[in-house]
């Protein structure tokens, strides 16, 4: 018998990602070993969200941000298009009073002229009813997309050259940065993807320039509060050295 028992490794409060980027992957897997429709993987894998976002908040990570709809995910079947809208007014509707209440800040990043008026009017309500709140911000990604989010920055960038109120060569990455759906929020630290996929489906281009992936064979509704721990206790052993030595 071992004299000492292995001491379990711990999160440093000191050290924590500031940014937390998920691709929550594998809903629809989840539900087919199950015999389930994909809409319950969909419903299974927000439950799982809740959970991760108060977890986050609670140890003390300041921005969350959740691949919930991708510019891709309209070629879905119609059904299951329309579930996830639904589910996801479920979701702001129900943050306000259950996520609010754990103080997180909700806002949506992506594109919005073509979600339903009845989402937009949704999405602003919840922003402006979670913007007292002062805990973690969670970034909904709904129909997101990174090569969406740098073209818009460009056009933005490219209006000003043209009306001369900068010249293209004195354009920076900060002026980037301030016209990306994030600007203001720190780039992404940490970037877990469920499911054993490893890509970035188009997921924070500009943002996970320096973030440290994770990757898990588990699919989203089965990622638990102790995974994300566990990605967060794997970051902090890494070496991150942003190009230098
Ligand atoms: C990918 O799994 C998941 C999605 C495209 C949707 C993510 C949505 C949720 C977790 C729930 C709703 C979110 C909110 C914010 C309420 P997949 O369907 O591609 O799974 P598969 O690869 O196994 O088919």
């Amino acid at each position: 018998m071992a004299l000492f028992k292995k001491k379990q490794a711990e999160i440093d409060p000191e050290r924590l990602p500031k940014h937390i980027g998920v691709i929550m992957d594998g809903n629809g897997r989840w539900a087919k070993k199950r015999g389930l429709p994909r809409s319950a993987g969909h419903s299974a894998g927000a439950d799982a969200l809740k959970k991760i976002v108060t977890e986050a908040n609670n140890l003390g990570v300041k921005y969350i941000t959740v691949y919930a709809f991708s510019t891709e995910n309209w070629k879905r079947p119609e059904a299951e298009v329309n579930y996830l809208m639904s589910l996801l007014l479920d979701y702001l509707k129900n943050a306000e009073k259950t996520l609010s209440g754990e103080n997180v800040v909700i806002r949506c990043i992506g594109s919005r002229k073509e979600l339903s008026d009845e989402i937009q009017e949704q999405i602003k309500k919840t922003e402006k009813f979670t913007s007292k709140n002062d805990g973690i911000v969670m970034n909904i990604a709904l129909n997101y997309g990174g090569r969406e989010e740098i073209t818009n920055a460009v056009k933005v960038l490219a209006g000003k050259v043209k009306d001369g109120e900068i010249s293209a060569g004195e354009i920076t990455e900060a002026d980037i940065e301030n016209n990306l759906y994030t600007s203001s929020q720190p780039d992404v630290d940490l970037l877990i993807r469920t499911s054993g996929e490893q890509r970035l489906s188009n997921f924070m281009l500009w943002q996970v320039s320096y973030a440290e992936m994770w990757f898990t064979d588990k699919l989203w509704p089965d990622f638990k509060p102790a995974d994300l721990r566990q990605a967060i206790i794997d970051f902090q052993s890494r070496g991150r050295r942003f190009g230098g030595v």
